[in-house]
């Protein structure tokens, strides 16, 4: 069909997409297709029952149309899916990020499984930068607080419906992340600079656009530096003049829902027509109510303001020409959908959903609890999870942990906790689960907090993973991104193995230091060395950065038994140490060189030439540090292992030392050669220079791994675990970095408090 063959009638059509009632080819859907000529609809949780039913539907909604209307649905992943059974489940965005592979198979497999189901659009990726942790809609719907992150996964995601030739729709533009409104329930309104939303809020759409973007939703928000008058799904100056013609987009605009009552309850069925379609979008969608009536209203409305010249005529063309040409490419002419259903059972990627599902569960502290023993008594609390965000689906089966785990269970709401039969069970339990969903300041689940002992508790928060920050004191704490059968069923194989390998893709406050906590020096080598070996299983080319001294002998003893046993090679792994004494010998016993060769590189298949060490040889030792600097920042370290002095060095970098300090000679603190003259025979023989990497270098490191044992550690992990960032205490730095885990025995752990 051409453009110049529409009636004004049926160029509204094709503006409109509404949802409607009921789970087959009923009057409703076949009043706005045959009557409306309707442009598309959109499906929800309550049109779908199962895949053949809604293969059917979706067949019979395509048939014998003049123009086919486009299906769409919203099918993020995680929270948010309205299909979850049978097809390639999709983790949360931030289940995805805190996995940290490429998730790309997974969305084109699931695009592929929506397009044989005869779906053609997808309100996703979520490209919102949840930047505010009261966010009360967001959360885990985004990827991370990081705009480069959710980027990243925002045009894997796009490649991956566009592979499978879904239209995908990036949204919430101009960025819903730092809100504390759901704009279902009210109008957020965002008071931010332009400088600042181009570095965050508007990065993953730019980064998006350039990537050939399909489509982009508006979001019902005011950006009081854009148009203090319009929510973005309404302006003129967000839509035209910043969205088309300074970012250049030129896929399909789409409104957000406008039946939200962000929009619905401030303008009339007029005001909202005629603002949306003059402020540029394409597409306007109303969902909520899908009353027929209402839907009539909408439309003769439009049709009426072209009519009276409110809404020109070329504006109605520009839209439906694009409208038309999104459907030539990605609305194919097959339309036996049933016979699909056997293509996507044997095509779905379960396994490989539930593969990243393991992987990212992520245990973000642990005060000893995680694993917990097959003999040992459990006392589960779960919260009743009603809707919390309407974006969210009304019939969603949620399970509970006893659904999979063999412990007593409680289950709470607002309305009723039965704090007697909490307590009594807390006596009787070894270790307390408490799952927690979308905590907010005060509600019910902090008031079932305060009566739990923080010792004996596992706090799993099952969305948000900022419920932390309403919870006094959680030693451990275990986040899954999504309550959905898939996750909760990762928990528990977890929670027993204590294999937790996902991280945290936000920032909580005070840093995103992971802390494990264990019984001893053997417990802390272990663990060290399966994150190591994970590392290079992951990337057997991985560059890793070395430490010495006490603390990563048992790590090296244990990763040693690993390559032995042929789970781990070294054969293309780099490594870099972090420091060299001056003044001794290369091959002097005590010299970081033979420390390295004795403790590990001998034992191992690492190449003699791919293992570096600062050297502290020769005359010129600056330049031997630029050699040595240069040689890191060509070789980007993928994990860097570290210890900590007493007086919180890293490296040798001693108190006092710039946090941008890169590669230098360095004098050595007394402190130091004091801890360290239990390897010499006097302190005399105590090198009183070395070279080491800065702290700087370090910090470059991808990710970093410290491990703490002995009671001659408390005051460092003491003032470690303060969380105050200072040059007095170099380690502290550490909590700027995204990507730290500290393993601390028990000894070192003294009394303090995370
Ligand atoms: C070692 C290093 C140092 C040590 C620290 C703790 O390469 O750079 O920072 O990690 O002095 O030493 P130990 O582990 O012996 O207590």
């Amino acid at each position: 069909m051409k453009l110049k063959d529409l009636s004004l009638k049926q160029k509204v059509g094709q503006m409109l997409m509404f949802g409607f009632h009921g789970t087959s080819y009923n009057k409703q859907v076949d009043y706005l297709l045959n009557e409306l000529e309707l442009g598309g609809l959109i499906l929800f949780k309550r049109n779908i029952t199962s895949l053949k039913q809604v293969s059917k539907l979706n067949s019979k909604i395509s048939q014998n149309k003049k123009i086919r209307p486009f299906i769409a649905l919203d099918q993020e992943g995680g929270p948010v899916q309205r299909i979850e059974k049978g097809i390639t489940p999709l983790l949360s965005a931030m289940g995805f990020a805190a996995n940290g592979s490429d998730p790309y198979e997974l969305y084109k497999g699931a695009g592929r499984d929506l397009k044989h189901l005869g779906f053609s659009i997808n309100f996703a990726p979520v490209a919102d930068v949840n930047n505010n942790p009261y966010n009360p809609v967001i959360n885990s719907r985004s990827y991370s607080d990081n705009p480069e992150i959710v980027s990243r996964y925002v045009l894997k995601a796009s490649q991956g419906f566009k592979d499978a030739k879904l239209i995908a729709t990036v949204k919430h533009f101009p960025g819903h992340g730092d809100t504390n409104v759901d704009s279902h329930l009210g109008l957020p309104v965002v008071d931010k600079s332009l400088e600042e939303i181009e570095k965050v809020e508007l990065y993953p759409f730019k980064k998006a656009i350039e990537n050939d973007a399909n489509g982009i939703m508006m979001s019902h928000i005011v950006y009081q530096c854009l148009d203090k008058d319009n929510p973005a799904s309404l302006s003129y100056n967000i839509i035209t003049k910043l969205l088309k013609e300074k970012l250049g987009f030129k896929g399909l605009v789409v409104t957000d829902s406008l039946t939200m009552k962000a929009i619905w309850g401030n303008y009339s069925i007029k005001e909202i027509v005629k603002k949306g379609v003059l402020a540029g979008n394409d597409i306007l969608c109303f969902c909520g109510k899908a009353d027929l009536n209402e839907q009539k209203e909408i439309y003769n409305t439009f049709v009426s303001l072209v009519e009276e010249g409110e809404i020109p005529l070329s504006r109605v063309d520009e839209a439906v020409g694009k409208i038309l040409e999104y459907k030539e490419i990605y609305l194919e002419k097959d339309l036996a959908f049933e016979n699909n259903l056997s293509v996507i059972k044997k095509e779905e990627k379960s396994k490989l959903a539930k593969k990243f599902a393991l992987e990212s569960i992520t245990l973000v502290k642990d005060k000893g609890l995680v694993p917990i023993k097959k003999q040992e008594k459990i006392f589960a609390i779960f919260p009743e999870i009603k809707l919390f965000s309407l974006v969210d689906n009304k019939e969603n089966d949620y399970f509970t942990l006893k659904d999979f785990l063999d412990c007593n269970e409680v289950v709470i709401n607002q309305e009723f906790i039965n704090y007697k039969l909490i307590k009594d069970e807390i006596k009787k339990a070894d270790k307390v689960i408490f799952c927690t969903y979308n905590v907010t300041k005060g509600d019910y689940q902090t008031k079932v907090w305060q009566v739990l002992d923080p010792n004996k508790t596992i706090v799993v928060s099952m969305r948000s993973p900022y419920d932390i920050l309403h919870l006094e004191n959680v030693e451990s704490y275990i986040c899954l991104y999504e309550a959905t059968l898939l996750s909760l069923k990762s928990l528990v194989k977890l929670i027993y193995s204590g294999k937790f390998k996902g991280n945290l893709p936000i920032k909580l406050e005070g840093g995103n230091m992971k802390i494990i906590r264990v019984k001893d020096y053997e417990e802390m080598s272990k663990k060290a060395a399966e994150i190591i070996a994970d590392v290079v299983k992951k990337n057997p080319k991985a560059n890793l950065g070395l430490a010495t001294g006490s603390s990563p002998l048992g790590t090296y003893k244990n990763l040693i038994k690993k390559y032995e046993a042929k789970e781990i090679s070294f054969k293309d792994i780099k490594s870099f140490n972090l420091d060299e004494y001056c003044q001794l010998d290369k091959n002097h016993e005590q010299s970081y060189y033979s420390y390295m060769n004795e403790n590990l590189f001998k034992h191992i298949d690492i190449k003699k030439a791919n293992t570096h060490l600062p050297s502290s040889e020769g005359d010129d030792l600056e330049a031997n540090c630029k050699k040595y600097n240069d040689l890191l920042k060509k070789n980007p370290v993928d994990l860097q292992l570290l210890g900590i002095g007493g007086n919180g060095h890293i490296g040798f970098n001693e108190p006092g030392t710039a946090f941008t300090q890169e590669t230098f000679v360095v004098k050595l603190a007394e402190k130091t050669r004091e801890d360290n003259k239990r390897f010499f025979a006097s302190i005399d023989e105590v090198p009183k220079y070395a070279i080491t990497m800065g702290i700087k270098n370090i910090m470059d490191a991808k990710a970093i791994l410290m491990v703490i044992s002995g009671k001659g550690k408390q005051d460092a992990v003491n003032k470690l675990l303060s969380k105050k960032v200072s040059i007095d205490f170099p380690a502290s730095i550490l909590h700027k970095h995204p990507n730290v885990t500290v393993i601390i025995d028990d000894a070192a752990y003294g009394d303090n408090k995370w």
